[in-house]
Parts: C-alpha cells; sequence; structure tokens
C-alpha cells in the first residue's frame, strides 16, 4: 500500500497596517537603522494597534484569506490548529474562537505552542493526522501579536519583532506531493536564554512580577544566536542527507525570519544560492509563529508543482528543525 501524503492545497496571510520603522524605533530606544539592518535585515514591521484585538484577529483574517482564495467551504474543515506563543487568553483556547469565527462548524480545534517553532511543529501534527486518513481537511493558522508581550523600552527585543498571521490548509494528496520527512528536536536547557518570565503556573502575575517587566520577552541574544545558527543549519543538512538532496535539488529555503545572519549560514550550510533563499525579514521582522505561512504567501506565485522545499527554524524551549516538503499546486 503507498503512503498516503498531506499536502499543502493553499495558503493565506495577513499583517495589520501599521507600520513599525527602523526611523520610528530611533525615537523610541538609543538605537540606530544601520546597526537594525546590518545586525539582523530588519527594516520595518507590522503592529496590531488595536487594544481591543488579539492574535485571534489576526488568525482569523489570514484565514479568512485562505477560504476566499480557495473558495473553501468552512464547514468542511476537520481540525483548526492555532499555532502561537500568543494565545488570545491563558486558559481559553484561541483556536476554538477563530474557528467558530471563520465558520468552521464541524472541526475540532487547539493551540500548539512552541515558540518560533509552532509552525514547524503544528505542519508536523496537521500531516500526521492526514497520514492516518484521520481526517481530511486540517487548517494550520501561525499567528502572533508579538506587541502584546515586547517592552518597547527594552532595544534588545523591540527592534525584532513583530505581529502577523498565516494560513495553510493540508489535505490528503494522491500523487505522493506534499511532507516527505521531518527532523524535529527541542532542548530544555534554553528556557533561560529566551523566554516571559511571569504569568505561567512558575510565577504567576503580581505587582512584582508587572512592576519588573517580568510580562515581557527577555532574551539572551548571543546564546540564542549561537544556539540559532549552529541547530538550524544542521536540521536543514540532515534533511538534505537523509533524503539524498543535493544543492541543485532544493528549489527553496523556507527559514524561520529572526535574523539575516541565521538565514544565511543556513543557506551557506546547505549550498544553496541565496535565489533559492525565502525571505521577508526587511518588511515584517520576526512574527515568531506566522514566519514560515508568510513567506509561503508571498512566495506562492513563484511555486511549482513539484517544487521541493525544506523548513527549518529555531525558537525558544529550545525547540528546533527541518522539513522537506513537495509542493503540490501551481498558482
Ligand atoms: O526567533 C527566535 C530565536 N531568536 C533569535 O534567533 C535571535 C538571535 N539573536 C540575534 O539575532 C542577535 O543576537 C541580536 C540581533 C538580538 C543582537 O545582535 P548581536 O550581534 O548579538 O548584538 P549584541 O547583543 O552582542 O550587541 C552588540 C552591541 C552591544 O554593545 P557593546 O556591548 O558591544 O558596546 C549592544 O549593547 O550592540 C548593542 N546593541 C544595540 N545597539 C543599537 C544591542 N541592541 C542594540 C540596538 N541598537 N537595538
Amino acid at each position: 500500500m503507498t503512503k498516503l501524503h498531506a499536502a499543502i492545497s493553499a495558503v493565506g496571510s495577513y499583517v495589520p497596517e501599521f507600520v513599525l520603522t527602523n526611523a520610528l524605533l530611533e525615537t523610541m530606544v538609543e538605537t540606530n537603522d544601520e546597526w537594525i539592518t546590518s545586525r539582523t535585515g530588519i527594516k520595518e514591521r507590522r503592529i496590531l494597534k488595536d487594544k481591543d484585538k488579539g492574535t485571534s484577529y489576526l488568525a482569523i483574517q489570514a484565514a479568512k484569506d485562505l477560504i476566499e482564495k480557495k473558495q473553501l467551504d468552512p464547514h468542511s474543515i476537520d481540525l483548526v490548529l492555532v499555532a502561537t506563543a500568543t494565545p488570545d487568553l491563558l486558559v481559553a483556547s484561541t483556536a476554538a474562537y477563530v474557528a467558530s469565527e471563520i465558520g468552521a462548524i464541524n472541526a475540532f480545534s487547539y493551540d500548539l505552542q512552541a515558540a518560533c517553532s509552532s509552525f514547524l511543529y503544528g505542519m508536523s501534527t496537521a500531516a500526521a493526522y492526514i497520514e492516518a486518513g484521520r481526517y481530511k481537511k486540517v487548517l494550520l493558522i501561525g499567528a502572533d501579536k508579538m506587541s502584546s508581550i515586547i517592552d518597547y523600552s527594552d532595544r534588545a527585543t523591540c527592534i525584532i519583532f513583530g505581529d502577523g498571521a498565516g494560513a495553510a490548509l493540508f489535505e490528503p494528496n494522491n500523487e505522493g506531493y506534499g511532507l516527505q520527512d521531518e527532523y524535529l528536536r527541542s532542548d530544555g536547557i534554553g528556557r533561560n536564554f529566551l523566554k516571559m518570565e511571569a504569568g505561567g503556573s512558575l510565577l504567576p502575575a503580581s505587582i512584582e512580577t508587572v512592576q519588573n517587566k517580568q510580562h515581557h520577552v527577555y532574551q539572551d541574544g548571543k546564546t540564542v544566536f549561537k544556539f540559532a545558527v549552529s541547530n538550524m543549519a544542521d536540521a536543514a543538512a540532515k534533511i538534505m542527507e537523509r533524503n539524498a538532496l543535493t544543492k541543485d535539488q532544493v528549489d527553496w529555503l523556507v527559514p524561520h525570519q529572526a535574523n539575516n545572519r541565521i538565514i544565511d549560514a543556513t543557506a551557506k550550510r546547505m549550498e544553496v544560492d541565496t535565489s533559492k533563499v525565502m525571505n521577508n525579514i526587511a518588511k515584517y521582522g520576526n512574527t515568531t509563529s506566522a514566519t514560515l505561512p508568510l513567506l509561503l504567501a508571498d512566495y506562492e506565485n513563484q511555486l511549482k508543482k513539484g517544487d521541493k522545499l525544506v523548513f527549518a527554524a529555531f525558537g525558544g524551549g529550545f525547540t528546533w528543525g527541518s522539513i522537506y516538503l513537495t509542493w503540490a499546486y501551481d498558482n
């Protein structure tokens, strides 16, 4: 019996209107465009300004974009996964709200959290349900309102992150296209280097945690950078080796958008030409769970049926890995 493959059959995306440029950041913290551009590659990010809108708003817009483009009946969706590090609420599932709002009334839904690797891990989850024959339409959304947990007086983090969302529909594919292989890893050593300290069960919210700014992202950038460079590149190289993919056979590298230097190091290790590296970090910065689907949406017009895509990501935890997927449709 041939293996059932799980392919991406549609993508959608959404970024909020407000543009936070490097020039604007220069008026908020001690930084400058030259430093940000040369150290990260970021020029601007999108910020969801509306106080009464959370991550679900971004996710719903991205899902609606996909539904409209694909002319998809939301009643046919079996499962909605929201990959996010910034859920609307800590206990109530963001995905449940998103599913109801987009009319996916026959679906069950839940959130998935693995920091910047959330979407990559979510691809594995979505594909596993399809490959097992359990469900036929799994909607995976990567969404983060990072601005809700950023301290805009901390120049080490506020220049990096932005808000956004992207969605991908996973369906069975009988031509063999879709997810081919995955190499996913984690290491709990990382939780001291990239975290939001308070608000969880370890350190519940209190007046002190608010005063100490422990409800914002803290990052030891240098340490995270070192782990990210070696692990993202290793994972992508491993996927290539395991699938006997040569640098010429890889059509696209789809890397998490955290820093251009990490992206370049991964491409170099794989020996793939920069023309094959998807990149939109200059426009959106690091949108955490949304970087990979935002890339797919931005590059959808250039993708051809059969293209070989290597995804790679690294995030808090630490969590990281790589996925090899073949593209299933011409746009
Ligand atoms: O997506 C999840 C995973 N996250 C990542 O992969 C992020 C990994 N880390 C990074 O991308 C980089 O470490 C950063 C972009 C965060 C920082 O770049 P860096 O090259 O590691 O800079 P640094 O922290 O070593 O700082 C170098 C200098 C310092 O000054 P001194 O001590 O050399 O005088 C900083 O104080 O740059 C200074 N600096 C800044 N200057 C202007 C730090 N932040 C800024 C800033 N503007 N925003």
